[in-house]
């Protein structure tokens, strides 16, 4: 009899590893790597599960939770070794394109081709054990929960295209991030979890779509209409309700939301909507789930599909550590040579690591490369229509920034060629294949494969802007050369239809991207750049008289406006790029309100903002031709 049982628990410890390994939290940040000190062992997790079933087994005193089933064989739906007492899908749900996870294995470049964007999603929840109904038992927290998913094309997920289940644990803090695959390029797809021990325990519903494949002609991608990319950045908690998030869901067509940095943050002063937190919020959560309760403008108590996900990135923040470089913070006097200063004690570096492990946790990202723990920067190719960067211009590699005590001492060295924003692997090639591409590579191989656009997400303003004589010198104004160098790469490769979009300043700021250049035609410049402003926080209320005076001191600089929080929408096709500002009407409740207050196009070719810039008619801010105008 005890023989039969052993033989059975190894059978189900196999199906058990499995299911831990199949969610890819468990691997964060890197299972792959030699040093890959911050990965679970899930064969040990799944032997600590174990370690309950023999005990069980062999002497029943021990055990003295009585929520804990009984052991009845192989299928797990009603083993002891998971959870049956309940779960909470406490944070919605939330999914994201995924890059292939190279390995050392698949080294040749030819493996590394064909990245499997448009064939398939990663999915993400968070499924919390929880003490059964009437009960005041904590939940074992030794046991996994066992989690199911589907994915469909259908909104009550009945034909499912795939589906499967996985484990998670506390020691990932309950999060589970799996993924769906062999679906449809270019095709919307709804989702969900349940719990496996009870199916009617289930997550809301989540929409997520694959990508057009690489080679999709420009004109097919997204079924031929424009394709809609809503541009998001900082979301700071207790400042403002995060209206503009439900409002691109709800009011737009919005295909794919980005994020650009700071998407959620606090801090414990100023909580201006009286939203207060107490101690930190968690970090990184829900940034993408516009409809999650009381986080977003949805007024429809109930309504659950609000998930418009359709992701593709989330950068890197500048919170909870402000002004963060490759080293240190503003709050810390860490340094580039080690952490004897830290007031902390804790050496920034560390911070970071398990600030990356929770990273990937709670992200529906996937590592990029196994060998390089903290590259999130990356490329999607969306057919021939454009190519998405997206850059870590934050935390990757930077070099020194303003901490407030060095203010001085940066703007004496912002001009120094050897001075990197991005880093020399980002910023530069560094190997052949397109998995490491840094951007100067990844702009030219767009052109080479005659993708139309080439469209950057990166965290900071890039033109230069200068306030009555000072610039913000934690934006790309402190890594001049770094900006220049790429300029000049995009001038002398003649690399067309380059937008640069930014966010961190919480203001909008539309640009020309040029050295030389004549501001009214816009001739000489060679992209454009959309900066926009933050989901959240306060407005200065003499915003308008600020941007006047910002449009007409700075060439490139054509509308300015500080007033409004909200986002703004790509629209792409293959003739025009076209980026309609929102203003939100009032973040202090929650509402579905907005207008656009500018809208720019960009024509195939052109290079800059189409003239008149804005139709010569913006709802709020200064444009540069009206002042001059005036
Ligand atoms: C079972 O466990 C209890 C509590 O630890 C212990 O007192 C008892 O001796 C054990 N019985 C056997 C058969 O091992
Ligand atoms: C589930 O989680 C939510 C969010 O944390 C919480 O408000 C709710 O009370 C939880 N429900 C149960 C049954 O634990
Ligand atoms: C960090 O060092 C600078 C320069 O020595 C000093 O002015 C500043 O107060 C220090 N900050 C902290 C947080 O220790
Ligand atoms: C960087 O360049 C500046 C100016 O040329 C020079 O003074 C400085 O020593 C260089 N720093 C390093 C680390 O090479
Ligand atoms: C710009 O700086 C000058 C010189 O310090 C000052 O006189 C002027 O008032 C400033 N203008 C604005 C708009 O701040
Ligand atoms: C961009 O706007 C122009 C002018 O309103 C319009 O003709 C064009 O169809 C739009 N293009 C896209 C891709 O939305
Ligand atoms: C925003 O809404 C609040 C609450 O209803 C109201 O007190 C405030 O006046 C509104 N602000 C504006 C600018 O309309
Ligand atoms: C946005 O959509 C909601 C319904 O989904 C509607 O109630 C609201 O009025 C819309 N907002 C605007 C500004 O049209």
């Amino acid at each position: 009899m005890l023989t039969a049982l052993v033989l059975v628990c190894v059978v189900a410890g196999t199906q058990a590893t499995r299911l831990f390994d199949r969610n890819l939290a468990y691997r964060s940040p890197f299972a792959e790597h030699p040093q890959a000190s911050l990965a679970h062992r899930t064969d040990l997790i799944a032997k600590r599960a174990f370690a309950h079933v023999r005990r069980q087994v062999t002497n029943a005193s021990d055990f003295s939770d009585d929520h804990y089933p009984t052991f009845y064989g192989g299928d797990f739906s009603n083993s002891p070794f998971i959870w049956n007492g309940g779960l909470n899908f406490t944070h919605s749900v939330a999914s994201v394109i995924t890059l292939p996870l190279y390995s050392f294995a698949s080294s040749d470049p030819q493996t590394l081709q064909g990245d499997p964007f448009d064939t398939s999603v990663l999915l993400w929840t968070r499924a919390e054990a929880i003490s059964p109904a009437g009960s005041n038992a904590l939940p074992d927290q030794s046991v996994p929960v066992c989690v199911s998913y589907k994915i469909s094309t259908s909104s009550d997920l009945s034909g499912e295209v795939d589906s499967g289940s996985a484990f998670t644990s506390y020691d990932v803090d309950w999060t589970l991030k799996v993924e769906a695959t062999g679906l449809k390029p270019d095709t919307k797809y709804f989702y969900g979890f349940a719990d496996c021990t009870n199916p009617t325990t289930t997550s809301p519903i989540g929409t997520t779509r694959t990508l057009a494949s690489p080679n999709t002609p420009a004109q097919e991608v997204n079924g031929g209409k424009p394709l809609s990319i809503a541009v998001f950045s900082c979301s700071q908690f207790q400042a403002g309700w995060f209206n503009a998030y439900g409002y691109a869901a709800h009011n737009t067509t919005a295909d794919i939301f980005i994020h650009l940095g700071d998407y959620i943050y606090e801090s414990l002063g100023g909580a201006s909507i009286g939203r207060q937190v107490l101690g930190r919020i968690q970090a990184l959560f829900l940034p993408i789930n516009p409809g999650h309760g009381s986080l977003s403008g949805e007024q429809t108590p109930g309504h659950v599909i609000l998930t418009l996900i359709e992701l593709i990135y989330l950068r890197r923040d500048d919170h909870e550590a402000d002004q963060a470089w490759k080293a240190g913070t503003a709050d810390s006097n860490d340094t580039a040579v080690g952490c004897a200063f830290s007031s902390s004690g804790a050496c920034f570096t560390d911070r970071k690591l398990a600030s990356v492990r929770a990273y990937h946790e709670w992200m529906p990202i996937r590592e990029v490369v196994p060998d390089d723990k903290l590259r999130i920067w990356r490329n999607f190719q969306i057919g021939k229509l454009l190519d998405l960067t997206m850059l870590d211009t934050r935390q990757y590699d930077r070099d020194i920034t303003d901490l407030y005590y060095n203010t001085e001492f940066i703007n004496s060295i912002a001009d120094f060629k050897n001075r990197s924003l991005m880093g020399a692997a980002q910023e530069q090639c560094v190997s052949i294949h397109s998995a490491r591409q840094g951007l100067s590579d990844t702009l030219s191989e767009s052109k080479k494969r005659e993708a139309v656009w080439r469209v950057v997400g990166q965290q900071i303003v890039f033109t230069q802007l200068s306030f009555n004589g000072t610039f913000d010198v934690d934006a790309w104004d402190g890594y001049r050369a770094n900006r220049a160098r790429i300029l000049d790469h995009l001038y002398q490769n003649e690399i067309s239809n380059t937008v640069i979009l930014s966010g961190d300043s919480h203001a909008n700021w539309v640009s020309d991207l040029a050295r030389a250049y004549d501001p009214v035609t816009g001739e000489g410049a060679i992209g454009v750049e959309f900066a926009g402003t933050a989901v959240t926080n306060i407005s200065p209320t003499d915003a308008d008289l600020i941007s006047s005076f910002l449009v007409e001191t700075n060439t490139e600089l054509q509308w300015s406006e500080g007033f409004f929080r909200g986002f703004f929408l790509l629209s792409i096709d293959s003739e025009t790029l076209n980026a309609t500002f929102y203003g939100m009407e009032n973040i202090t409740f929650a509402n579905l309100d907005a207008f656009p207050t500018a809208q720019f196009v960009v024509k195939n070719g052109q290079n800059r903002l189409s003239r008149p810039v804005a139709d010569d008619n913006v709802k709020a801010g200064a444009l540069k031709s009206s002042v001059m105008k005036a």
